[in-house]
């Protein structure tokens, strides 16, 4: 029997498999404001079979974006667009999740295609950046950000909040807080960009600090019996491992305590000399530790879009969930194929008729 095509429940929420499409920017809105290609992209995986969906990093503010062409829902025309989207994803038996994010100093960059450098500072496409410290991330990401003062901090929560309420509104059912890559809550996380001397830098503590303010605000907002859950980076492969996987550990326990339902365990990207060892699923153990040290459901990503790889991620207990990125990029029917490879008997779920029809009868 498989256990990737077990249903899996979380709060009120029914996943009717073990495959979930990560978040996957597609630097293709204008203003923060998704479009007809967002509807053909998130409905073509929704009718492949995957379980949940979670819509692109969606930023909470314009300065929250990574690129111009990155998707908002900081007022209630941007978050009214996804009410297509959220209906035809639901339409096609999958549930709609949406992760909200702020870039922080990784934001105001040209689109991955177009350089995946930082704006220029004398181009109008880009803004000034904030974060922790006044310290940018480097490489191909120079752009110095404006250290936060607390009138900051307290704007950028209110506004997860605000994104929170509007995700809510347009019928979105699974919350994702993106709290990973280097990004604005990962950053205050990580030494490599938060060198602050104040209550929100130091200590392990403190550098917690906004992340569990900002989870616990949302959790306010976002009810009790749909699942807020978030995607972290509990690893740097930077040489401090060991150290930085037992503090993360120890912040997911403190984060299950603050009403995290689950964790979408990845990778810290705070700095652009990682050393990662990239290979099929290889962040599977790591989030089995995680799983087990802090007592959690997780999900993670990369290197599991081959189905047997992804089969045994959920059979040998490392994942509760497991995303599947690219593969669904190159075939939004990924999961459909997947049960066919993985010769799953009656799947409790096919194509429509206008694809299965043919698809099954030769
Ligand atoms: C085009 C693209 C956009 C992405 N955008 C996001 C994003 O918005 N939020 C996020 O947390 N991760 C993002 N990621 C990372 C993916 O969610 C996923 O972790 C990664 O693709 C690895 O999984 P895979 O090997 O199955 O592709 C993106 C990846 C790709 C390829």
């Amino acid at each position: 029997m498989s256990a990737l095509f077990q249903p899996f429940s979380l709060k009120d929420v029914t996943l009717r498999n073990r495959i979930a499409v990560p978040p996957m920017c597609q630097y293709s809105a204008t203003d923060g404001l998704i479009n007809d290609w967002h509807m053909a992209n998130y409905t073509g995986m929704a009718r492949g079979g995957a379980g949940l969906v979670i819509v692109e990093a969606t930023a909470v503010s314009p300065e929250g974006r990574i690129t111009p062409g990155c998707a908002g829902i900081w007022n209630d025309q941007l978050a009214e667009a996804f009410i297509p989207v959220v209906r035809s994803i639901k339409a096609h038996g999958a549930v709609a999740g949406i992760q909200i994010a702020h870039a922080g100093r990784k934001a105001s960059a040209n689109r991955p295609w177009e350089g995946d450098d930082h704006i220029g500072n004398d181009d109008a496409r880009g803004w000034q950046t904030i974060g922790p410290s006044a310290i940018p991330f480097g490489a191909h990401l120079p752009k110095v950000p404006d250290a936060m003062t607390l009138d900051d901090i307290a704007r950028v929560k209110a506004d997860f909040v605000a994104a929170a309420k509007r995700a809510l509104d347009v019928g979105f059912e699974w919350l994702e807080l993106h709290f990973a890559h280097g990004y604005l809550a990962q950053s205050f996380f990580s030494e490599h960009a938060n060198q602050r001397t104040d209550a929100y830098g130091g200590s392990f503590e403190n550098r917690s600090r906004f992340l569990l303010e900002t989870l616990a605000a949302v959790r306010e907002v976002w009810p009790q019996n749909l699942p807020l859950t978030i995607r972290f980076g509990v690893i740097e492969f930077d040489g401090r491992d060991e150290q930085t996987l037992n503090e993360s550990i120890e912040l997911t326990r403190q984060f299950k305590a603050a009403g995290m339902d689950m964790m979408s365990v990845s990778m810290g990207f705070d700095t652009p000399t990682a050393n990662i060892p990239w290979a099929p699923g290889f962040m599977g153990p790591i989030a089995q530790r995680v799983r087990d040290e802090a007592g959690v459901p997780v999900s993670s990503a990369w290197g599991f879009g081959e189905p047997h790889i992804a089969e045994k991620a959920v059979s040998d207990g490392q994942l509760d969930l497991v995303m599947v990125g690219k593969a669904h990029l190159a075939n939004p029917h990924w999961t459909y194929l997947a049960a066919r490879e993985l010769k799953i008997d009656k799947p409790s779920w096919t194509l429509p008729a206008p694809y299965a029809h043919w698809l099954e009868r030769y």
